[in-house]
């Protein structure tokens, strides 16, 4: 039957407490100093340690990788925000190429956004958002620990990204700006959302990748190497998506999750981010489904061509299948076309229903174990969960499946609230460079 198959793929609440039983274990492994090299989670410092308050101005440049798209943005901060972007396409050969090459690329859509906008006479500040996991050794300094996502170019980890853009700029000569920050997206989710809201203290993002930051105390980091100034608390990048390297997520893993793995561009990394995201959700799908016709229970027992191909079932169309309303399958028959089946029943439109519900849902339990885990170590009364990405902003339920699962997970008495922030990238990467320069003046 379809549902015992799919079975495999609900997590109870026993497993998803186990899950965060252990992702609160190697929080606490990544913060330490001692047990940091062998932590899967790495609580990454960002230097970080202020919170905007709502008073920031003055016009600031952004660039943002690590999504879908490159951007660079123009922001302006006052009474309101305003932004003026441009998306650019980075090239497949790009991603996988050599560094020189993609911070090349970088700057020189810079160049051309300063040109056409012409601001060249303006030094603007800029910050930098770079969704990678990074090591960092100050507000401007980042050395790169190891790619995700679709991204692998030599001779980047372990280096210094901003110093490799400035040098990439320089390599141009024809323009000239100031870098004020280099930050994480859960980083520019954080900010954007607490420019307004200042409950809030996580910033989360479910997109391509998963990941999320916490407002952390100082004494709880071992591993701040920093200033021990006021206020003493610092924004933690945890770079959860690396949890269950070590093995501790197999209970909960599939074949379908093995497979995966093992034909992506970094086997064995990030597999709770294989589990949850938007780069990896729509093949999870296929392969359930792939494994249905071949059981002879979807399609009469036969595949297209098109659903053999991996990447065909895109994670988009688990938004548009779920989209559906309850009895009609008018998105679901609609994408069974595109992929060439033009005869699919209504049970087999359910059984596909179904597997997308059972994928969406287990990536929105998982996902809501994180913030659940991150809600009792802050343990405040009322918090705001800032959060962007493309699953959690297009998937019809995404935001209900996780607030109704991190009810069940939390201590009592915590309230708490998931915000989608606009434009942590853009607004965010401003608000870093505000909040840093003001307190560089402060001192
Ligand atoms: C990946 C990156 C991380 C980023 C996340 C969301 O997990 O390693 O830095 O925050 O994707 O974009």
């Amino acid at each position: 039957m379809v549902k015992d198959i799919c079975q495999e793929l609900v997590l109870n609440h026993e497993a998803i407490k186990e899950v965060c039983s252990c992702l609160q274990e190697e929080i606490n492994r990544g913060l330490g100093k001692d047990s940091n090299p062998e932590a899967t989670i790495k609580c990454f410092p960002t230097y970080v340690r202020e919170l905007p308050n709502g008073k920031e101005n003055g016009r600031f440049l952004a660039l943002d990788l690590g999504g879908t798209n490159f951007r660079v943005l123009l922001i302006e901060l006052g009474a309101k925000c305003t932004m003026d972007s441009r998306i650019y396409a980075v090239p497949q050969p790009i991603m996988v190429g050599p560094g020189d090459g993609l911070f090349d690329h970088i700057a020189e859509c810079l160049a051309s956004f300063i040109k056409e906008r012409d601001l060249g006479t303006e030094l603007l500040p800029l910050g930098f958002t770079f969704s990678f996991p990074c090591k960092q050794e100050g507000l401007t300094k980042a050395r790169l620990a190891c790619w995700t996502k679709g991204f692998k170019c030599p001779g980047v980890e372990g280096r210094d990204v901003v110093e490799l853009l400035k040098q990439a700029i320089a390599r141009r000569g024809d323009v000239r700006i100031k870098i004020c920050a280099v930050l994480n997206d859960t980083t520019g989710t954080l900010m954007s959302c607490a420019w307004k809201n200042h409950n809030c203290r996580i910033g989360l993002i479910v997109g391509t990748g998963t990941n999320a930051c916490y407002m952390e105390k100082l004494e709880k980091v071992e591993l701040w190497d920093g200033s021990t100034d006021e206020p003493p608390q610092v924004i933690i990048n945890t770079e959860w998506g690396a949890f269950g390297d070590n093995g501790c997520l197999d209970f909960v893993r599939t074949e379908y999750d093995n497979t995966i793995d093992r034909e992506s561009i970094n086997p064995g990394r990030q597999l709770y981010e294989k589990m949850i995201s938007g780069m990896y959700m729509g093949e999870i799908a296929r392969q359930v489904l792939v494994r249905l016709v071949s059981d002879g229970l979807l399609f009469g027992g036969y595949a297209s061509d098109i659903l053999l191909e991996k990447g065909s079932f895109f994670t988009k169309y688990i938004s548009e299948i779920e989209s559906d309303k309850p009895d009609d399958f008018n998105n679901c028959r609609a994408i069974l076309e595109e992929l060439g089946f033009n005869d699919a029943t209504d049970a087999d439109c359910a059984n596909v229903r179904h597997v997308c519900e059972c994928v969406s849902r287990r990536a929105a339990s998982l996902a809501a174990a994180g913030v659940a885990v991150l809600l009792n170590r802050i343990n405040e009364e009322s918090v705001t969960v800032a959060v962007d990405g493309s699953v959690y902003r297009f998937h019809p339920h995404f935001h209900n499946l996780m607030v109704e699962q991190i009810s069940h997970l939390i201590k009592p008495g915590i309230k708490f609230d998931l915000m989608l922030s606009e434009d942590g990238s853009g607004r965010g990467a401003a608000l870093v460079a505000a909040v840093a320069s003001r307190s560089a003046s402060m001192r």
